[in-house]
């Protein structure tokens, strides 16, 4: 059985030099962090910026409460995220790493696709060092270290989860030698940042992206619009998504260990050879493979979605 990795892909210790034939997103880097992209040390929080955490964390948890996986509320708690504050990243790490070992490092903004497979593979969390200001409470275009940690880092205090990130961090160089990023993208979007997971019965989100803002726990997990879909990963990966309004489709998975399974014990490269450079399905698609457990009516996307102001029914 082929894994995510290849001998060639075993060594993750070094930061790896992409090859001149992969495509990275010309990112600049800041004069003042090293190849590693981290933050010398991570920002100091003013009284103004603990209150945007404390009121966003206060928002969040009036709606999580049997909407977010048991496993997110959980790591929430054993980390104490709501103790007052931005968290400060060493005592997390310091937590994190003895419950899985795992640490969270302070990066600016958006850094290099090969950089943040790099962290993951080290079983490090890059983390945004700002936070979003009152004017932009409730929708950010980059992730901040709300987004970041508080979405993000709860999952990782689970066991199979962390061991789920460090996997894909691995499999992002193989993804990039076949110049296929955006594949694993797409199954970065659907899972890690808007995963649904069935509990007991019922679904509940783990999703960083659904966890970390106002109103799409609700949309995701109880409006009749978009489509909820049993996760098949080479389906998945040929998926487009939208980033900057609630997903027309989510996917559903049955439990932290069968999406490892799903992908840690997948031929990736067999299915990279077989993808195209785009996607093939549209984001609001059913297709006669789907297991689907929520067919939508797509309302709110057919009305034209956040840019029209329709409603998130
Ligand atoms: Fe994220």
């Amino acid at each position: 059985m082929e894994t995510l990795t290849t001998p060639t892909d075993s060594v993750f210790s070094r930061l790896p030099d992409p090859s001149s034939g992969v495509f990275t997103a010309p990112l600049q880097r800041p004069g003042h962090v090293g190849e590693d992209w981290v933050e010398p040390r991570q920002h100091v929080y003013g009284a103004d910026e603990n209150a945007v955490w404390d009121d966003l964390f206060a928002r969040q948890m009036e709606v999580l409460p049997g909407r977010a996986a048991s496993t997110f509320l959980a790591g929430l708690g054993k980390l104490d995220l709501g103790r007052g504050g931005v968290p400060e990243f060493a005592r997390l790490s310091a937590d994190l790493g003895a419950l899985t070992g795992w640490s969270v490092v302070p990066v600016p903004m958006l850094i290099p696709d090969h950089v943040f497979f790099w962290h993951l593979a080290n079983r490090r969390f890059p983390a945004g060092n700002f936070i979003r200001g009152r004017a932009s409470f409730d929708y950010i275009e980059e992730p901040d270290v709300f987004h970041d940690v508080f979405g993000h880092v709860p999952m990782l205090a689970d066991p199979i989860f962390a061991d789920y990130m460090q996997a894909y961090g691995r499999a992002g160089w193989k993804a990039m030698r076949h110049n296929r990023l955006k594949a694993l993208g797409a199954l970065y979007w659907y899972t890690v940042e808007f995963g649904l997971v069935e509990e007991g019965g019922a679904l509940r989100a783990y999703g960083a992206g659904i966890l970390s803002g106002p109103g799409e726990a609700v949309f995701a997990l109880e409006a009749a619009s978009p489509n909820r879909i049993r996760l098949n990963v080479d389906r998945v990966m040929r998926t487009d998504y939208v980033i900057d309004d609630l997903q027309p489709t989510y996917f559903v998975i049955e439990s932290f260990a069968d999406l490892y399974h799903q992908t840690v014990e997948r031929d990736f490269d067999r299915l990279y050879r077989g993808l195209g450079p785009g996607f093939t399905y549209a984001n609001t698609a059913v297709i006669d493979i789907d297991d689907v457990l929520h067919r939508g009516t797509l309302e709110y996307h057919l009305r034209g979605g956040r840019r029209s102001g329709a409603k998130p029914v």
